[in-house]
């Protein structure tokens, strides 16, 4: 058994969430309204971590809100050119250290990014749910979010999300149409084996 969906076909029978859920570039102008941005978010507070110890934080403005030009600047220009029609910008952090039960200090959190991932993919499969899209942002500008969000030490600065309702591609630059597709994936068994990495 597969599954197809949203132009893409999985080798082994799953959800069609996990095919439904893309990153667009183009997006609709909708604003979105905060009680849905915080459904998006609720999603990834729900995500399982070790110890329990939810070492995500996130920082978020949306279009037309006063923060919004501040978050647009903690993109760099590539993503701003686009997500700049984005309804959202959610800035994602992680704390590196967390105190184990029973302990009294703190010590290094080895899956504080891990954990932080699960987070975010919550989040981007509640958005597609939700009928939004979530775009994952590793083009952002470190020094300018850690100085304009005060993030302290012990917080990594992980990456950003642009969310927005998909528009039409015909709204971007032309070299940016030409990307505007749902991407495929390396076969299983490029990526997982019994008993044996895979390089
Ligand atoms: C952590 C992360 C960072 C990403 N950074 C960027 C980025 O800076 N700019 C961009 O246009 N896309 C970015 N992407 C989108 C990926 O290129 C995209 O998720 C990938 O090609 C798979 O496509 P799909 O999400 O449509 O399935 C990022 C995705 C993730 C998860």
């Amino acid at each position: 058994m597969t599954t197809s969906s949203n132009l893409r076909t999985a080798e082994h029978a799953i959800h069609p969430q996990f095919l439904e859920r893309w990153s667009p570039r183009a997006f609709n102008p909708e604003t979105i309204p905060e009680a849905t941005l915080l459904t998006l978010l609720e999603a990834a507070r729900w995500a399982p971590s070790s110890y329990n110890s939810q070492p995500w934080r996130f920082a978020y403005a949306r279009r037309d809100t006063p923060h919004w030009e501040q978050f647009l600047s903690f993109l760099n220009e590539f993503n701003r050119s686009w997500a700049s029609h984005a309804a959202a910008i959610v800035i994602v952090l992680s704390k590196s250290t967390f105190t184990p039960p029973g302990a009294a200090a703190e010590v290094p959190a080895p899956t504080h990014s891990f954990d932080t991932g699960a987070a975010w993919a919550y989040l981007a499969l509640q958005a597609s749910l939700s009928g939004w899209h979530a775009h994952g942002l590793a083009g952002i500008e470190r020094e300018t979010i850690r100085q304009g969000l005060a993030v302290p030490d012990g917080y990594s600065i992980e990456a950003g999300i642009a969310i927005g309702r998909a528009g039409d591609k015909a709204s971007l630059p032309e070299a940016l149409q030409a990307r505007e597709v749902q991407s495929q994936r390396k076969p299983l068994d490029s990526i997982a084996a019994e008993g044996r990495l895979v390089l």
